[in-house]
């Protein structure tokens, strides 16, 4: 039963759109400042929103340093590798003793406040000290996914241009080491860009090569900073706290650019309100710190909280698929975090796994990253007795935009919504091409209306032009940031999202742009063209396929060798996980007469619909060649 003097969320969310100042300084409480700010929100450059500015803080300081009066003994962080069986448990004193040792020797290494600092590191406790060691002397890290390779290295490499790169011997998959350094040096000798140093977290999983003086091994520098004090640098409230890569409609991927103050602030309230976390508490999140989950879920929202974190290496399903469940049992988890495809391959396992550990410390478990069809939230909810929380938001956000926020009880959930609109978001569904404000139950661009909150992309590292344009030149009257997701809103304010309005896909949770894959195919020496699309997929949502159209002298190979050998280039280049799991030979594409690529039209082929109007298409053979293309694969 909700306490009925407690503020409704019609209330809360009404205060804070309709006077976000007030609102957000009062959330900004939760959060210490060395120096209060200047104005909440500078409104002077739309689309720009800087907040807090002139406000100083540290976001390693409010994660770390202020519990330890408190909770210097409680679980700040418990790392569980059923890869390598490791499992170990930091107080917060000793994550605070760990991240001035990572800070110690970066600044050993030479970074200062405002260097980059790029992370490509498995799942291991040294990555989230080196992500709170760089937001404690203000540098901005750029964590990279473990499974990008070579070529999305590099081109982060590039664009970031950090003073260091901290990584690993190997992360491990399914109890097999893969190697990270190689694919490292791989991305430096493609990149321009040279960092003057690479730290080397060695795990002792595989050897690796070290160039001298460039390579540094961390065993070294952590017996030499082993007693190091290094305090909290104060930051304006407006300072870049970090840049994360996620992909767009192009082939060169965007660095969400993240701020310090108003992103702590955010998080805080999204823990609180959304997620019901609270001090003490234990949050356990499945995801990877190379998503923005990571960053938000695993790393900054629980610390900041108070809470215990829980860093898991490994899948879902090994030793078996009660993996999960064990750790929720062993260490008293009270929220779990996770993504649909997860929970869609559990139901595929043997249902006795599901009760075979005490869940009674969980109170909900959250999901989000992609669209939760019916029957797998109802199956997890059913199965486990507990509530199952779709929530909705981006790379670009940080924190969801549409939930059922657990602090409202109200607000119940509903199958096959995310949710309503989260504090400060001014949601609005909006025509394709005029931007007028869609009726109820009408399909519309999910956009929100400036400013966004605090905690969102300040702009596009390095390219406030392409901020702009990107997301805010939609409709060129009016001043709304576009997410890119179709949606469409009940008589009751509950959102539904219906797909992506552009190229990007979304495979297992993870966030592809078809034309990096494209790109990253044509580079192959056999291949003329290439469309990539996304196909609906039982298990994961969705899944690439490659349409590829070979060169005249590539034609002759087998077709069987062929395939294979782009799908190596891909994962040699971008990473496994952006391998498409099917790839079709054609002998041309289906386009229109101006040249324009039906790549909708394939999708709808691919899924068994109809294609829709082809009058502008110029030559029909390149579409009904596909289904034989497929059924070749
Ligand atoms: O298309 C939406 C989908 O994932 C995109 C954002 O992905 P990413 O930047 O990786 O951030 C994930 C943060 C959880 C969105 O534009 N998406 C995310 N959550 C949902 C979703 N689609 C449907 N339902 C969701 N709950």
């Amino acid at each position: 039963m909700s306490d009925s003097t407690a503020p409704r969320y019609a209330e809360v969310y009404r205060r804070s759109v309709e006077s976000p100042e007030a609102f957000w300084a009062e959330q900004a409480q939760w959060i210490d400042w060395r120096q209060p700010w200047r104005q909440v929100l500078d409104a002077s450059r739309p689309p720009f929103a800087p907040w807090f500015p002139g406000g100083l803080t540290n976001l390693c300081h409010n994660a770390v340093d202020r519990h330890l009066e408190h909770r210097a003994e409680q679980a700040a962080l418990i790392y569980v590798s059923t890869e390598t069986g490791i499992e170990t448990r930091f107080s917060y004193a000793q994550l605070h003793r760990e991240v001035q040792i990572m800070a110690a020797s970066l600044q050993a290494l030479g970074v200062e406040q405002g260097d980059r600092v790029l992370i490509y590191m498995p799942m291991i406790p040294e990555a989230v000290f080196a992500m709170l060691a760089c937001v404690r002397i203000g540098a901005v890290h750029s964590v990279v996914f473990g499974g990008f390779a070579s070529v999305s290295l590099a081109a982060r490499i590039e664009d970031a241009q950090p003073k260091v790169i901290v990584s690993a011997d190997a992360g491990s998959r399914g109890g097999k080491a893969v190697p990270y350094k190689p694919l490292l040096d791989a991305a430096l000798q493609q990149a321009q860009h040279q960092p003057q140093h690479v730290l080397i977290v060695d795990r002792g999983l595989v050897g690796w090569s070290r160039q001298q003086p460039r390579d540094v091994s961390y065993a070294e520098l952590r017996v030499r900073h082993a007693q190091a004090q290094v305090p909290c640098v104060w930051v304006d409230a407006t300072h870049p706290s970090y840049i994360l890569y996620t992909s767009g409609t192009t082939g060169k991927p965007k660095g969400v650019q993240r701020d310090t103050g108003g992103y702590a602030v955010a998080l805080h309230m999204s823990m609180r309100l959304i997620f019901g976390g609270k001090p003490g508490e234990t949050f356990f999140s499945t995801s990877d710190i190379g998503w923005v989950v990571g960053h938000s879920y695993i790393v900054y929202a629980p610390l900041l909280v108070g809470m215990t974190t829980i860093l898991y290496e490994g899948t879902p399903i090994r030793p078996d698929a009660a993996v999960f469940w064990r750790i929720i049992e062993q260490y008293r988890a009270n929220l779990l975090f996770s993504a649909p495809t997860a929970m869609r391959v559990l139901k595929r396992h043997d249902p006795a796994l599901l009760h075979r550990h005490d869940l009674s410390s969980l109170r909900a478990i959250f999901l989000a990253g992609e669209p939760l069809d019916e029957p797998t939230g109802s199956w997890v909810a059913q199965s486990l007795g507990k509530p199952v929380i779709d929530n909705y938001w981006q790379t670009e956000t940080g924190w969801p935009m549409l939930a059922t926020p657990q602090a409202f009880p109200e607000v119940a959930a509903r199958p096959g919504s995310p949710g309503v609109p989260m504090p400060g978001y001014k949601v609005c569904l909006r025509n394709e091409t005029d931007g007028a404000a869609v009726a109820v139950g009408e399909k519309g661009v999910l956009a929100v209306d400036w400013p966004l909150p605090p905690g969102c992309l300040q702009t596009v590292w390095g390219d406030d032009a392409r901020f702009q344009h990107t997301y805010w030149s939609t409709y060129p009257n009016l001043q709304v940031y576009s997410t890119f997701d179709w949606g469409r809103q009940d008589a009751d304010g509950y959102y539904t999202i219906l797909g992506r309005t552009d190229d990007v896909i979304n495979v297992a949770g993870h966030r592809l742009g078809t034309r990096e894959i494209e790109e990253c195919i044509s580079a192959h020496p056999a291949v003329a063209e290439v469309a990539v699309v996304g196909v609906q997929d039982a298990l994961k949502g969705q899944a690439a396929w490659a349409f590829v159209v070979l060169r005249p002298a590539a034609e002759a190979l087998d077709a069987a060798s062929q395939q294979d050998a782009i799908a190596a280039h891909v994962n040699a280049t971008l990473g496994a996980v952006a391998r498409p799991q099917r790839i079709c030979l054609v002998t041309a594409l289906p386009k229109t007469r101006s040249g324009k690529m039906l790549r909708r039209a394939i999708q709808a082929i691919c899924e068994g619909r109809d294609p829709g109007d082809l009058s502008t298409l110029e030559d029909p053979l390149a579409l009904q060649q596909i289904p034989d293309a497929i059924a070749r694969t």
